[in-house]
C-alpha cells in the first residue's frame, strides 16, 4: 500500500515549496537522530506525521489511511509506515488475530502513546518507560496471576527451557525470551517479557507468549516449557 505516504510525501513538498522552509511544527519536540526521522534533508520530519499547518503539531494525519478494517486511533498512522511501504519492521504488531496490550484508541496517553512516545527513541523501539524487560512494571506492581518469581538466573536453577526463541519478524510466536541480568538483551534471566509480550502474543491469553489456559494452569505450554517434569494430562 504505498497510496498514503506517497501522499504525504507529495502535499508536505507542496507546502514547503508554496511556503518556503519555514514550515515548522512546535519547537518542543525533535526526532532527529531516530529512525522517525524518515524525510529527505530540508524537508520537516514533522509533516511525515503531523499536518504541517498546525503551529502545535497536535493535528495528526488522516485518522484512516488504511481505512477498511477496525482500526481506529494512533494505530493508522503508525501502520500508514509500518505496513511495509516505509517500513517492514513490526508489521506483525497490527495483526488483528494477535492480541496486543489493551489501549484506548484515541485518548491521549491511553493509545499507542501510553507505552511509546514517537519522537524519542527513548529506551529503545521508542519507548518511555524504563526497566527493559521488566517494563511492565512500572505500571502493574506484581507478576499477574501466577506472580511468578523474575530476575531469577534460569539456566543456573538447572532448567534448561525447551523453547528460548521468539522473533515475530521472522514468524516465530512461539517460546519464552530469557535475558540479560538488564534485560536489554539475551542472556539467562527470568524477566516479564520471558513469558509476556505486549504484541503478537497468542490468542486467547494475557499476552503471554505461549499458550496458556488458567483452567488448566501448570499444565499448559508456558509453564511446561521450562517445568517439562510436571503433569501430562
Ligand atoms: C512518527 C510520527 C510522528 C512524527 C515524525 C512527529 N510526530 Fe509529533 N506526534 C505524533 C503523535 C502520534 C502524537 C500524539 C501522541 C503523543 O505523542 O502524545 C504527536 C504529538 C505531538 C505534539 C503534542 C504532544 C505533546 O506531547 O506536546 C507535538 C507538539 C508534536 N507532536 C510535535 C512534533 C514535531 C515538532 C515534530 C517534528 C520534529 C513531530 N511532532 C514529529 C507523531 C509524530
Ligand atoms: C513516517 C513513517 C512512520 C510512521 C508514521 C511511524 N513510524 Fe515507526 N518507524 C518508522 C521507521 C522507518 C522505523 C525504523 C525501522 C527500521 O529500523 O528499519 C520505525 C521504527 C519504529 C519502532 C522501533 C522498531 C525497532 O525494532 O527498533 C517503533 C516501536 C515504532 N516505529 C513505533 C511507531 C508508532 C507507535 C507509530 C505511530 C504513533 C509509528 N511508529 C509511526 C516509520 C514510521
Ligand atoms: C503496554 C505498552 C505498549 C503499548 C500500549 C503499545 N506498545 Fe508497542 N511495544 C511495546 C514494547 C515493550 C515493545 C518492545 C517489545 C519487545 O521487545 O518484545 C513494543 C514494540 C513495538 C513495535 C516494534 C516491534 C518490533 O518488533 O521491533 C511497534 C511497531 C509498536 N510497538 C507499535 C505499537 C503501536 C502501533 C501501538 C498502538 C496500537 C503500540 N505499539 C502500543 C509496548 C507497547
Ligand atoms: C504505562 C502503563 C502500563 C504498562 C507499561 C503496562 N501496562 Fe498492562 N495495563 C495498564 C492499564 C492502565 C491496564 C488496564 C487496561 C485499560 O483499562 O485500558 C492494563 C491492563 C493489562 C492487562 C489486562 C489485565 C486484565 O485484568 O484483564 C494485562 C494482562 C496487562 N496489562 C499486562 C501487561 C504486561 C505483560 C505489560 C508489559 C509487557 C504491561 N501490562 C505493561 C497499564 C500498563
Ligand atoms: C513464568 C511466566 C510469567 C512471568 C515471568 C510473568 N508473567 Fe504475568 N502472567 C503469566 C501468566 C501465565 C498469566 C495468566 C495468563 C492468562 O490468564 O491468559 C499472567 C498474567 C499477568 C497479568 C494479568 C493478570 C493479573 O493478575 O492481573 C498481568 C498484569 C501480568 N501477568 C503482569 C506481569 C508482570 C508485571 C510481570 C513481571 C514482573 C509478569 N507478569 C511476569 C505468566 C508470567
Ligand atoms: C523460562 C522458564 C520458566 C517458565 C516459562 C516458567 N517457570 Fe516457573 N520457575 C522457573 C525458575 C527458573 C524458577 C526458580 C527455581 C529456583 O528458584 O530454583 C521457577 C519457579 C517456579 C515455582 C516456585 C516458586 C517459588 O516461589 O519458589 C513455581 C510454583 C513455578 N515456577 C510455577 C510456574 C508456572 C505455573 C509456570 C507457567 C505459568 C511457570 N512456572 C513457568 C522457570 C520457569
Amino acid at each position: 500500500m504505498k497510496g498514503p505516504i506517497v501522499a504525504v510525501a507529495a502535499i508536505a513538498f507542496l507546502f514547503l515549496s508554496t511556503l518556503g522552509a519555514s514550515v515548522v511544527i512546535g519547537e518542543m519536540k525533535s526526532v532527529s537522530n531516530t529512525s522517525h526521522d524518515v524525510a529527505p534533508p530540508d524537508v520537516s520530519p514533522c509533516v511525515y506525521c503531523h499536518l504541517p499547518r498546525d503551529p502545535d503539531g497536535d493535528l495528526l494525519w488522516a485518522n484512516n489511511p488504511n481505512s477498511g478494517d477496525d482500526f481506529s486511533g494512533l494505530e493508522p498512522l503508525c501502520f500508514s509506515c509500518h505496513d511495509g511501504t516505509v517500513t517492514s519492521v513490526g508489521s506483525y504488531v497490527f495483526d488483528g488475530a494477535r492480541p496486543d496490550h489493551l489501549s484506548n484508541p484515541g485518548l491521549r496517553n491511553q493509545d499507542c502513546d501510553r507505552c511509546h512516545d514517537p519522537h524519542d527513541e527513548g529506551y529503545g523501539k521508542f519507548i518511555k518507560l524504563p526497566n527493559a524487560a521488566n517494563f511492565c512494571n512500572n505500571c502493574h506492581s506484581r507478576a499477574g496471576s501466577t506472580d511468578h518469581p523474575i530476575d531469577v538466573d534460569v539456566r543456573a536453577s538447572n532448567i534448561q527451557p525447551i523453547d528460548v526463541h521468539w522473533n515475530p519478524e521472522e514468524d516465530d510466536f512461539s517460546g519464552t525470551r530469557l535475558w540479560n541480568i538488564e534485560g536489554t538483551g539475551p542472556g539467562d534471566y527470568m524477566k516479564c517479557l520471558t513469558c509476556h509480550s505486549p504484541h503478537g502474543s497468542e490468542a486467547g491469553t494475557d499476552i503471554n507468549t505461549l499458550a496458556f489456559d488458567s483452567t488448566h494452569d501448570a499444565f499448559l505450554s508456558i509453564c511446561q516449557n521450562c517445568h517439562y517434569g510436571w503433569g501430562s494430562e
